[in-house]
């Protein structure tokens, strides 16, 4: 560990940069020189993909890509404070195993600005709208819940980068399809770490839960402080649905059991919702994405008004479908779907995310 160190710092002096795990976001990242980019690779413990970039990029890839950009800038800002949080022993984020937790969480930081640094380029190359950082808010104070978080939003993305690909290779750009996947197993890899911390198995469950880009797309807008972005959100094509809460909170942590659940939606900023407001629930449903089953829809219960605010209760079907894990649920106008892409187009509010339990 300490050979490590020194090495690292005498790289350092030879690059002229700081690697130094207690001062992040000296890299000059999202605008880092050859030489800065160079120290982000060695931080990264790798480079970043070389060969020849797209010269043009289909819609569906443009907008996978703008979407992989936004989430990767996010989690910069997101990785980048958990560091500073660990390494400045902010209140909340004392470890005894500080050191270990600022290299890992400092080297995950450099990856995430690698995989950021790739799309935008990416974006660029191809002369398409590439997306720069906003401004952020994480809704945790305490290292436990900054890694939980960190295991929910990563899952989320695991479950989107599946549909890239799927638009990839829609558009026929093979070279992104391998790009992608190679960020799929490294995300996983992540979340394996980050399950370990939280007492969770490592490895969820066998087929991860796909995420349409909308629903994605949405679950991002939680972290970003609104208006902040430097370009109009509709930049980048995609719908933003209505929050769907689910037993009172943007993440839902449950047992590992049949049981109903409530939900919460504020449905006035949506056209769609309209003929459905105040009506008795009957022609709407609550459809559940787990792994890669069709989706699942249940009717509601208890279905109440405040407004355009509905509440209302559903079945959670844990042991029929074995849902552990990351699932999502979203409040839609049908109840029969041929794939978890549908489920995006027939939503009124979502996703509702849902975790539940695989404890050690
Ligand atoms: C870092 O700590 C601050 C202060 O407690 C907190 O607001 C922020 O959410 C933390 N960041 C992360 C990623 O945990």
């Amino acid at each position: 560990m300490k050979a490590h160190f020194v090495h690292l710092s005498v790289v350092s002096t030879l690059l002229g940069v700081a690697l130094g795990a207690a001062i992040p976001n000296n890299d000059g990242f999202p605008a880092p020189s050859d030489q800065q980019k160079l120290g982000i690779a060695v931080q990264a413990g790798g480079l970043l993909p070389n060969s020849p970039p797209p010269t043009s990029l289909g819609a569906g890839s443009a907008t996978a890509f703008q979407l992989i950009a936004f989430n990767e800038l996010f989690e910069t800002a997101y990785f980048s404070s958990l560091v500073h949080n660990i390494s400045a022993g902010v209140d909340g984020y004392r470890a005894e195993n500080k050191d270990e937790l600022v290299k890992i969480f400092s080297t995950v930081l450099a990856q995430e600005e690698q995989h950021a640094l790739a799309a935008v380029s990416t974006l660029k190359g191809a002369g398409v709208f590439a997306p720069s950082p906003c401004q952020y808010q994480f809704p945790v104070s305490n290292l436990k819940d900054a890694v939980n978080l960190a295991e929910t939003f990563t899952a989320v993305v695991l479950g989107a980068l599946q549909g890239a690909n799927v638009l990839f290779a829609k558009d026929g750009a093979t070279a992104p399809i391998q790009t992608v996947s190679s960020v799929i197993g490294q995300e996983g890899e992540q979340n394996g770490f980050y399950r370990v911390f939280l007492d969770k198995v490592p490895s969820e469950s066998p087929f991860l839960t796909a995420v349409p880009a909308p629903f994605a797309w949405s679950a991002l807008q939680m972290f970003v402080i609104p208006g902040s972005c430097p370009f109009p959100l509709g930049n980048i094509n995609l719908p933003i649905f209505p929050p769907l809460m689910t037993n009172g909170a943007a993440v839902a942590a449950i047992e590992p059991r049949d049981q109903d659940l409530s939900f919460a939606a504020d449905l006035s900023a949506s056209g769609v919702a309209k003929e459905y407001i105040g009506r008795d629930g009957s022609s709407l449903f609550l459809t559940y994405t787990t792994g890669q089953q069709l989706p699942i829809s249940v009717p509601l219960k208890h279905v109440s008004w405040s407004g355009s605010k509905i509440s209302f209760s559903a079945e959670f079907p844990f042991s029929k479908h074995v849902m552990q894990g990351f699932s999502h649920a979203a409040l839609t106008t049908k109840n029969s779907f041929e794939s978890a892409d549908a489920v995006a187009e027939a939503a009124l509010a979502g996703p509702g995310i849902i975790q539940v339990n695989n404890a050690l």
